[in-house]
């Protein structure tokens, strides 16, 4: 069988859009933590460059911190058991934890996540992504902040990859089939 070739599509959000969008998120973060710290925790390696940005954004006393999880195993179906491969340096409880993620597809690998660092104590846990993918959502969840919805279509760009590609387009772009 013929491997499917892909290519960009149009510019979904552009870089001006990005920067504005996070900007407002990092403003309403500084003002609802007021007076709290916060340790952000970036979902390798998707959310990366999001969290340099937002963090820049964030008027509180920020630490960082990186967890490393793998939703898919072998398939390209999320299963909802999540492997942890990277775990936290830092110990979280009594912190203020927002987990800063790329993408919410199914939801499941930020459910599981959620449900696994609570387990620790935290002061308080939030979630913020980047994109929301709606109509794919299989677990119950919902992130506290979100940057942009997104349709069912495969984004690159930004930090999001596909075969570990594209991570450094500056803006965030589709793949489409040829
Ligand atoms: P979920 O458990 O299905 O929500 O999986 C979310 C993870 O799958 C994200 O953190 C991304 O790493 C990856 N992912 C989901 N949709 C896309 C996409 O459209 N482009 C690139 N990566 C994606
Ligand atoms: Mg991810």
């Amino acid at each position: 069988m013929k491997e499917k070739q892909y290519v960009f599509g149009e510019i979904l959000i552009s870089e001006e859009q990005l920067k504005k969008r996070t900007k407002e998120i990092g403003k309403q973060i500084t003002e609802e933590y007021k007076g709290e710290s916060i340790l952000a925790v970036c979902i390798l390696k998707g959310a990366v460059l999001f969290m340099t940005d937002l963090i820049r954004e964030i008027d509180l006393d920020v630490q960082i911190d990186f967890m490393s999880v793998s939703s898919y195993g072998a398939s390209t179906k999320s299963s909802g058991v999540v492997r942890i491969l990277k775990d936290l340096d830092t110990a979280i409880e009594g912190k203020n934890v927002l987990i800063i993620e790329d993408i919410v597809d199914s939801g499941l690998t930020l459910k599981y996540l959620k449900d696994y660092l609570m387990g620790r104590n935290p002061k308080s846990l939030k979630i913020c992504t980047l994109l929301d993918k709606p109509a794919r959502r299989s677990a119950d969840i919902l992130a506290d902040y979100t940057g942009f919805e997104v349709e069912d279509q495969f984004i690159v760009g930004y930090g999001l990859d596909y075969n570990q590609m594209y991570r450094n387009i500056p803006y965030i772009t589709c793949l489409v089939e040829k």
